[in-house]
This record gives structure tokens, C-alpha cells and sequence, in this order.
């Protein structure tokens, strides 16, 4: 079913793109229109097949995402109320990630594209984060991005699609891994994250003096290992307590951390904000994207830094700061606008920088992105 808008007086298709993510522990499908409309957003959760082994495992990950790939497909599709016949491509993440589960959802949307005759967009997964506020704020280039996900924290000048430029990030651990990490040291679930956080909710952040590591530095890098450290030091100190004093002690951790966490990612961005304004001429915003930025407190932590800077903090609603498909799906949006589809043998690859990312070849690319948006 095509959806028409009127354009300049002729009826165009309205752009509407399946996508589909697979590159972690998550299975996840979505269709998108260019109007930015999530006509269906499925997220299915391998969480209770990982949780015995306290983390992901990647051939339970690659299995499972196999098992559920084509019914939870046509589920969006049924949702959405679109046929195959009524899409302007299929998207799926081609990397960075687990390969085995890569595997699945490219050769699913290669499939898709191939029997149906559509342009095929293999989206990198932080190319999906990076542009999430464009679907749900319509926010125009160029921005600062903080991405902080499972497996990476980086700091980018995001100048268009395509287009990142890389101003500093981890030099050891990733932010999620840190949360992922402190959470096993407390004894909490997993994924950690939002277990910290809910734990230091009823905490003292004020309890434990933890490092802020990189804090005032120049260059705009980041470093959690010491802190991570710092906090099973005195995680296994605590071990003598009492239940209900270890309790305490558990939320008091988790505020600590988090508010150090929360301390660094302010400094950092800060200057970040500065360094953009000199290179720009413009004062933010600061997007943050990635499962991190589900984190209410360090959104606020985050909100406040960008506002001593007279920036805006832009964050996309929680749930589509995790894992999810819609933000693969309006990845593939932009770059079916920009004429940036890619071949049906396309390989995936498990390590793939967001700077290394194929953007536009030269502005003569704007005639392709009209073409692909239906002539108008
Ligand atoms: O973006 P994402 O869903 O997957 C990756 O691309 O890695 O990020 C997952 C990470 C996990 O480490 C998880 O613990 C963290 O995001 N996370 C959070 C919160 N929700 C998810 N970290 C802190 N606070 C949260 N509320
Ligand atoms: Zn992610």
C-alpha cells in the first residue's frame, strides 16, 4: 500500500523503509516513513536466554535471532499495514556487532530486497544511533554527539548523513560495559544499566570517593577502567557486612558511580561544546544517543553541562535510546535520500568506525537523492 503526499502538485510515494537490527541481543524490526512516522517499532528481547551466564553469548545471540527473524518481519509488516509491494527499501545493520547475529538480519533484508526488486541499505549500527534524533526531533546538521552504548563512548561532530567526524572517545572501556560491569560487582542484574540506575535512585552519592578519570584534560578522551577498578576495591570490602548494611551499601555504590560517571561525561562534554563552537561558530546542541542515554540522571547531569554552555541537550525518548529497529529504519531514510544504497553483496563487518561510514561522494549527489524520493 503507497502512501501518497502531494508534492509541488504531483502525487509522489511517500518513502517507507523496513529495517532491521540483530547486532547484539536483540531482535528488532521496525518500517519507518520519510515523514517520520514509526508505523510499527518491534522490539523482541533475548534477555532471559543470556541471563544465566551473567552476559551475551553470542551463538545463543546468532541462534536465536535466527529462530525469530521471519515472524517478528512479518509482524511489523502486519502492523504497519504495508505490503512488501509498498516499500521504498529494507535496511539492516551490517555492523559493528556480533557477526553471527550480523549474518541473520542482512541476509534477511538482502533476501527481502532481492525477491522484491528494492534498493538494499546496509546501515552501521551507530549510524542508526547517531541520526535517532533526527526521526523523533527533526534536528538539522550539524550537531555534537555523545554516543554511549554498550560497546562504545565517543564524542562526534555529526555534519550530515554520512558525514562524522570523530573528536575524542574511550581509551579503555566502553560506558555500558562500565555500568554492565559495576552492576556484577554489586550483585545486581543484568543488563546493569538500568539496574544501576534504579539502585542509586535510593543511594548516597556522596558515600564513596571514586576517580573522575580525565577530568579537565584537554584532549576530549575518556577512561573508566580506574573506576571500575575503584569501585570492586571497595565492593570487596564490603564483603563482611551484614544483609542489610550490604544493601545500603549497594545503592550508596551505585550513586557514587554514577554520579562520578556523571561528573566526567559533564567535563567532557563541556569542552566538548567548546571545541565545536570554535571549529562551527554554533553552540551545540548535544545530542546523546546509544543505551546510556536511557539514564534519566546522567540525562539531567548532561542537560544541565550543555545548558552552562547556552546549548540545547537533545536526547531521544528512553526506548528508542536502546536497541531498537526504527532507528535502522530511518538510518536507511537518510541514506536512500542521499542515493546511498548499497550492493546485495554487501559483506558484513563486525568492526566498523562510525568515521569510516560511506557518505556522499560530492554535492552532485543531490540530483540521486531527489530521484530516490520519488521525483519531487
Ligand atoms: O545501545 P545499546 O542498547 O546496545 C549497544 O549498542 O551496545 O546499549 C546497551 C548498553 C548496556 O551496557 C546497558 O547497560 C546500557 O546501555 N544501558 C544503560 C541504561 N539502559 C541501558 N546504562 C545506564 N543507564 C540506563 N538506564
Ligand atoms: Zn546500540
Amino acid at each position: 500500500m503507497w502512501q501518497s503526499t502531494r508534492r509541488r502538485g504531483s502525487v509522489a510515494p511517500a518513502m517507507i523503509v523496513l529495517g532491521i537490527e540483530t547486532s547484539c541481543d536483540e531482535t528488532a524490526a521496525a518500517v519507518v516513513t520519510g515523514e517520520r512516522r514509526i508505523l510499527s517499532d518491534l522490539v523482541l528481547s533475548q534477555l532471559d536466554e543470556h541471563r544465566p551466564y551473567g552476559g551475551i553469548v553470542p551463538e545463543i545471540a546468532a541462534r536465536s535471532h535466527l529462530e525469530h527473524i521471519d515472524a517478528l518481519v512479518a509482524d511489523a509488516m502486519q502492523r504497519a499495514g504495508v505490503g512488501f509491494a509498498g516499500l521504498s527499501g529494507v535496511a539492516a545493520t551490517a555492523g559493528p556487532g556480533l557477526i553471527g547475529g550480523i549474518f541473520v538480519g542482512v541476509m534477511t533484508g538482502k533476501a527481502i530486497a532481492a525477491a522484491r526488486g528494492l534498493p538494499f541499505l546496509a546501515i552501521n549500527h551507530l549510524e542508526g544511533h547517531a541520526l535517532t534524533v533526527r526521526l523523533t526531533d527533526e534536528l538539522d546538521f550539524p550537531y555534537l554527539l555523545l554516543l554511549v552504548s554498550g560497546g562504545h563512548c565517543q564524542l562526534l561532530a555529526v555534519e550530515g548523513v554520512g558525514r562524522y567526524r570523530h573528536l575524542g572517545g574511550t581509551i579503555d572501556d566502553a560506558i555500558g560495559e562500565c555500568f554492565d560491569k559495576t552492576a556484577k560487582l554489586l550483585g545486581l542484574g543484568y543488563p546493569g544499566g538500568p539496574e544501576v540506575e534504579q539502585a542509586a535512585r535510593h543511594g548516597d552519592p556522596a558515600r564513596f570517593e571514586l576517580p573522575r578519570p580525565m577530568l579537565g584534560r584537554e584532549a576530549l578522551d575518556f577512561s573508566f577502567s580506574g573506576l571500575k577498578t575503584a569501585v570492586r576495591h571497595r565492593a570487596a570490602a564490603a564483603g563482611a557486612l551484614g544483609a542489610g548494611a550490604q544493601a545500603q551499601l549497594t545503592r550508596d555504590m551505585a550513586a557514587s558511580f554514577q554520579a562520578a560517571v556523571g561528573d566526567v561525561l559533564a567535563d567532557r562534554c563541556r569542552r566538548a561544546l567548546d571545541r565545536f563552537q570554535e571549529d562551527t561558530g554554533r553552540r551545540g546542541p548535544l545530542v546523546v544517543a546509544g543505551g546510556v542515554a536511557a539514564n534519566a540522571y546522567l540525562r539531567a547531569r548532561l542537560a544541565e553541562a550543555a545548558g552552562e554552555r547556552g546549548a540545547a541537550m537533545i536526547a531521544p525518548p528512553a526506548r528508542l535510546c536502546t536497541d531498537n529497529a526504527a532507528m535502522i529504519a530511518w538510518a536507511g531514510i537518510e541514506r536512500l535520500r542521499a542515493g546511498l544504497t548499497d550492493p546485495l553483496d554487501f559483506a558484513p563487518r563486525p568492526r566498523w568506525p562510525l568515521e569510516h561510514v560511506r557518505g556522499p561522494a560530492a554535492p552532485e549527489d543531490a540530483p540521486a537523492a531527489r530521484l530516490a524520493e520519488g521525483g519531487s
